[in-house]
């Protein structure tokens, strides 16, 4: 089966794309490369011995994503990874993300509609939640207003599709509400690729332990916390990528029109910062500069997912650990600096 996935040299995008071809997908990758690089292309080939093919260009022209769906009328199933992801930077320049996560969304499905095979899954994120009421967080919560643009363009992005899969006969849609993903592949062929300075904790804290940068900074320890500081839950990116593979077959065995559903991928479990240091500093033996700073705007007390609709209606449920993914960074980081 034919399988578009745009960003697929980004981070999540790549060990999704090595999931597929490990089952034998026939994968088809639009990338900018924004935010990832060629590199990542040599990686995937490596490890799976197989080399899907690549477009390299932008999904916010028009013309060349219908140019491109005009060539492959014959895809049976999309996974949209593509999209400007960091929270600070859409609050600076808010228009950058409408038009990446929202105008190049709508012309994928312009095109997708057209399709025989109507099938979209959509990376959204557990930043639709905002400050839940209640953890763990199911997929019932209430969405609250964005905290940034960019948690808006997600919201806006999963009502956009489920408008249209009300719309479009055939149309089926999942939205995969990521918690937070960490870690990389066990070959350190692929991994985490932070273009310019990390905006997430753990590629932060790879970098400082590695001697690239001098203290990681941890923004605020008097939440409401065990030991004040904010508690996240942290998925292996390999179990992600799994549960893009599950959700896909998902969509191809229903027959049902319209399909629209949500999935939280977590582990249900929540670590808090400090947790996460220690966690680190144990599994790779090394020491890490920290220091506590003020909080950051617009970061949640604490979130994590409520997993049972994923075992129950996906049979999906993570099988690494946080310390399967701490070493998988880890080993990622020196590889990455003894390349450099
Ligand atoms: N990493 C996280 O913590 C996280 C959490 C929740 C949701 N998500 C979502 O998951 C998706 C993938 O995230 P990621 O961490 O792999 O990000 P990433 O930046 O590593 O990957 C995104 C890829 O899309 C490409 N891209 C961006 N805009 C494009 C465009 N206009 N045309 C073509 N290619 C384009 C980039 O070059 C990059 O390779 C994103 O939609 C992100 O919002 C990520």
């Amino acid at each position: 089966m034919k399988i578009l996935v745009t960003g697929g040299l980004g981070f999540i995008g790549s060990h999704t794309v090595v999931a597929l071809l490990e089952k034998d997908y026939d994968v088809h990758i639009i990338d900018n490369l924004s935010n990832s690089s060629l590199s990542v292309l040599e990686g995937i080939a490596k490890i799976t011995q197989k080399a899907p093919s690549f477009y390299n260009f932008d999904l916010r022209n028009e013309e060349k994503v219908d140019a491109f769906f005009k060539e492959h009328d014959d895809i049976d199933g999309v996974i949209h990874f593509a999209a400007s992801k960091a929270v600070g930077e859409s609050v600076e320049n808010p228009l950058l993300y409408y038009e990446n996560n929202i105008n190049a969304l709508v012309y994928l499905l312009k095109n997708i509609t057209k399709l025989n095979h109507k099938n979209l899954i959509f990376s959204s994120s557990c930043t639709v939640y905002g400050e839940a009421d209640q953890l763990p967080i199911t997929e019932e919560a209430p969405i609250k207003k964005a905290e940034s643009p960019y948690g808006n363009t997600k919201q806006i992005g999963e009502e956009i599709i489920s408008d249209t899969c009300r719309a479009y006969d055939n149309f089926k849609a999942i939205s995969l509400r990521y918690f937070n993903p960490i870690g990389g592949h066990s070959s350190t062929l692929i991994g985490e690729l932070p273009i310019g300075t990390p905006q997430n904790l753990i590629p932060y804290m790879t970098q400082t332990a590695i001697g690239q940068r001098d203290e990681l900074s941890i923004f605020g320890d008097d939440y409401p916390t065990a030991d004040g500081t904010c508690i996240r839950d942290y998925i292996h990116v390999m179990d992600l990528a799994e549960a893009h593979v599950v959700a896909l077959e998902r969509l191809f065995g229903s027959e049902k029109d319209g399909l629209y559903e949500v999935f939280n991928l977590g582990t249900g479990k929540g670590s808090s910062v400090k947790e996460i240091v220690d966690a680190f500093e144990k599994v790779t033996r090394q020491k890490l500069n920290y220091k506590i700073v003020g909080r950051r705007q617009g970061d949640v007390v604490a979130a994590y997912a409520d997993t049972e609709k994923a075992k129950d209606v996906l049979g999906w449920q993570t099988k690494l650990t946080l310390e399967d993914a701490l070493e998988a960074a880890w080993n990622w980081q020196i590889k990455l600096k003894e390349e450099d």
